[in-house]
């Protein structure tokens, strides 16, 4: 019975040495120390021993269980720490690889510009409004003081809803300035900017649809200076104070007197001729126009509940692509509408 002890002694710890993984040990824990085990195997057969060698072989044993167990301890604690060493190794991070820069993108450049004027007409003091797209005619025209059959109505340029005729896409955000004195009293200063429609073929200068910016400004003694003031203002501030602005007149039924305002070119400073050939940019004019504006006519502010005797405003609808146009030194709208992120890309 000493040799067998001795044995299984022997066996176990060779076995255990070489074990490597958890689960060969719990194998050899099961096949050495188990219910069904060898050395359980060994101890049943104390009862055939004599009294006197009873206590001697328990004692041994029990030796041997405890130097198999403290083996066993031993070896798991290794096979533990070699798969955490395998796992660390293989989920190594290396923290000095560079990250993956994230490619952010920009506003588009027409939005650039949007947010530009805003900023700068509200630090004028001016409130920003939006209005429908889908607009009725009594407030794209009828109120505007744009009679019946004035040729601005005409189905060839306006996109309407119904048959008859009164519900349409806004072809201008003139109509925000009865929506606004409607609605309030003066003094009145509002930017109103959103898209127009007009039923035009898209070419380098047109699109059936377009970005305008309304501004509308009405208190007592309000003049056409007003007006120059705050237009000069905002074109120094966003083309640089050699930029060169004219005013000359013009009709709108809802304005009077009614101007356009023009900017010189700053290709040809104003020459129309660029090395001899005639300037590309203005077609040789020597100007480009960029909005329509003018004092409130009395009968509009009359319609909106306005009294023409007390009070007077100014108006002013500049294109907001005209003015990315001059910004982004493009000389065709379409690239505007395009998308393309090469050409978005440059701004
Ligand atoms: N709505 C006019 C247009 O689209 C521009 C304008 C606005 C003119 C305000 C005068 C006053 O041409």
């Amino acid at each position: 019975m000493k040799e067998q002890l001795a044995q299984i002694k022997q066996q176990a710890m060779e076995a255990l040495q070489q074990a490597q993984t958890p689960a060969q040990l719990e194998e050899l824990r099961v096949r050495f120390l188990g219910k069904k085990g060898e050395l359980t195997a060994v101890l049943k057969q104390m009862g055939k021993l004599s009294p006197e060698e009873r206590p001697v072989m328990g004692q041994l044993a029990n030796a041997v269980r405890a130097e198999i167990e403290e083996m066993l301890e031993k070896q798991k604690a290794a096979a533990h720490a070699a798969a955490l060493e395998a796992k660390l190794a293989s989920e190594a991070l290396d923290v000095t690889i560079p990250g993956k820069s994230v490619v952010l993108g920009h506003a588009h450049p027409m939005n650039q510009v949007l947010q530009q004027i805003k900023d700068l007409f509200v630090g004028m003091g001016y409130q920003i409004v939006d209005g429908p797209e889908v607009e009725l005619a009594d407030y794209n025209f009828t109120k505007l003081n744009i009679e019946e059959g004035h040729p601005s109505r005409d189905r060839s340029d306006t996109f309407y809803f119904t048959d008859d005729d009164s519900v349409l896409l806004r072809t201008q955000t003139s109509p925000m300035q009865i929506r606004v004195m409607e609605n309030a009293k003066p003094p009145i200063c509002i930017l109103a900017p959103g898209r127009v429609y007009r039923k035009d073929e898209a070419d380098a200068t047109h699109s059936p649809m377009f970005h305008q910016i309304e501004g509308l400004v009405i208190d007592e003694h309000i003049t056409m200076g007003d007006l120059k003031g705050a237009l000069v203002t905002l074109m120094k501030k966003l083309y640089g104070e050699e930029a060169v602005m004219r005013f000359r007149p013009h009709h709108f039924p809802f304005t009077e007197p009614s101007c356009e305002m023009d900017m010189q070119c700053h290709k040809c400073h104003g020459t129309g001729e660029v090395d001899g050939q005639v300037c590309s940019t203005c077609h040789g004019e020597g100007w480009i126009e960029l909005l329509g504006a003018g004092m409130v006519h009395p009968k509009v502010l009359e319609g909106c509940g306005i009294d023409p005797e007390k009070y007077s405003g100014f108006a002013f609808g500049m294109g907001l692509e005209r003015m990315a146009m001059r910004r982004t030194r493009i000389n065709d709208l379409r690239l505007i509408f395009d998308n393309d992120v090469r050409f978005l890309n440059q701004f």
